[in-house]
């Protein structure tokens, strides 16, 4: 299929993985719902297909369209899974007892206690490392790290990581590299292009865009590595399903334009805060105070649409601006056109302790903002009210 590589990104969201393949001349591509497809003759299938875990054309359609906005090569169609914890999950499948994975310390809780409760008890060597020092993060590189799992910008942190240096390095070792790209998306930057072996995104954030769906996706460049890993999701069968595959492929064609006013509002929501005489710190690679602001300009070219702040106080304080905001809803996900406020301390990073998440740098004041696409008065104006009862 052509992928349009010559084209802009945006043409590219909206007519790769179209409706071409359709005789009616759909134009939006339709939801193939059927688990089987019957074969040519014995063996031999009509156009690829033979059961709706191994391939459906929704799902493929999806992954073509993926692939090429990630710049991936025509021989590496992404893998979409279920949510993207699936996704992470056939990713850390390569691993195999003895290996040893070195990740990165912030990042998705969730993604945290699959290495915890499911990695490492299979034999894997397991050593979380700030990134923020690469040269320190790489003492811990050793002949078994098979893999590197690095979350850019991270979660809750936000906490952008030089990639194209981990890769350099890394690969010298014979050592992979994965990206959990959700935050930045592939409109704001493509890891492949900095090297990156696997880049995985939640689908469910702002690919899908309207919190409506959970999904996964994992796309390399490396076509041995596809198979290797399209293999354990054949046989472990976490597949997106068609119709979330569908909504995600909707939820692509617009992701430039919300992109862009995600970032927008980010970045003015950003401002404002870091003047409010509440707030102690602010959180958003778009801020010359971001430690990692030269970098994030290097590598993205914009700063997404999530912020992170620390409010002057405790538990308290963080619980009357999470019970005072009316339009940022207090929900648990992100990426959606509605914004949301969270906890990471109750919500994402619960199941660590206290002392594990200070470690992490995740303090009882720290909340979490995921910019909607509503206008950025009202969004400042909302914060305003809720900062107010402080
Ligand atoms: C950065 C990041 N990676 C992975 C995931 C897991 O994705 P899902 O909830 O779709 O399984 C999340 C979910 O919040 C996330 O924020």
């Amino acid at each position: 299929m052509d992928r349009g590589e010559t084209m802009q990104f945006s043409t590219r969201a909206i007519h790769t993985g179209g409706a071409n393949e359709s005789a009616a001349g759909d134009v939006v591509p339709p939801i193939h719902l059927t688990t089987i497809y019957s074969y040519a003759e014995p063996g031999v299938t009509q156009a690829g297909y033979e059961y709706i875990r191994y391939g459906n054309p929704t799902r493929c359609a999806l992954e073509e369209c993926i692939a090429s906005l990630e710049n991936a090569p025509a021989a590496c169609p992404s893998l979409c899974f279920s949510s993207g914890q699936a996704a992470v999950d056939c990713a850390l499948r390569i691993l195999r007892p003895g290996d040893a994975l070195l990740v990165s310390e912030d990042i998705y809780g969730g993604t945290v206690r699959l290495i915890e409760e499911i990695i490492r008890p299979m034999g894997v060597e397991v050593v979380f490392a700030s990134t923020l020092d690469m040269e320190s993060f790489l003492t811990h590189l050793t002949s078994k790290t098979r893999l590197i799992w690095v979350e850019t910008p991270s979660n809750p942190l936000l906490r952008v990581t030089d990639v194209p240096t981990l890769c350099q390095r890394a690969h010298q070792n014979g050592t992979l590299v994965a990206v959990d790209s959700t935050f930045g998306t592939p409109y704001f930057q493509t890891p492949l292009d900095w090297g990156a072996d696997i880049v995985m995104h939640s689908m469910t954030k702002y690919m899908g865009g309207h919190s409506d769906l959970l999904g996964g996706v994992l796309t390399v460049r490396d076509p041995a590595l596809r198979a290797q890993l399209f293999e354990v999701q054949k046989v472990s069968g976490a597949v997106a399903s068609p119709f979330d595959s569908w909504l995600t492929l909707r939820g692509l064609r617009t992701l430039a334009v919300r992109m862009r006013t995600h970032a927008h509002n980010a970045q003015k929501v950003a401002e404002y805060l870091e003047q409010h005489p509440k707030v102690s710190r602010v959180y958003y690679p778009g801020l010359p105070s971001h430690p990692q602001h030269e970098l994030a300009k290097q590598l993205m070219t914009g700063f997404g649409g999530m912020v992170g702040f620390e409010i002057k106080g405790n538990v308290n304080e963080a619980r009357a601006v999470l019970q005072n905001t009316k339009l940022f809803l207090l929900a648990a996900s992100l990426g959606g056109v509605e914004s949301i406020i969270s906890y990471p301390v109750l919500m994402s990073h619960a199941a660590m302790t206290r002392e594990e998440r200070y470690a992490r740098g995740i303090q009882d004041n720290f909340l979490r903002l995921s910019v909607g696409l509503e206008e950025s008065e009202d969004l400042i104006a909302d914060l305003e009210n809720a900062l107010a009862t402080l």
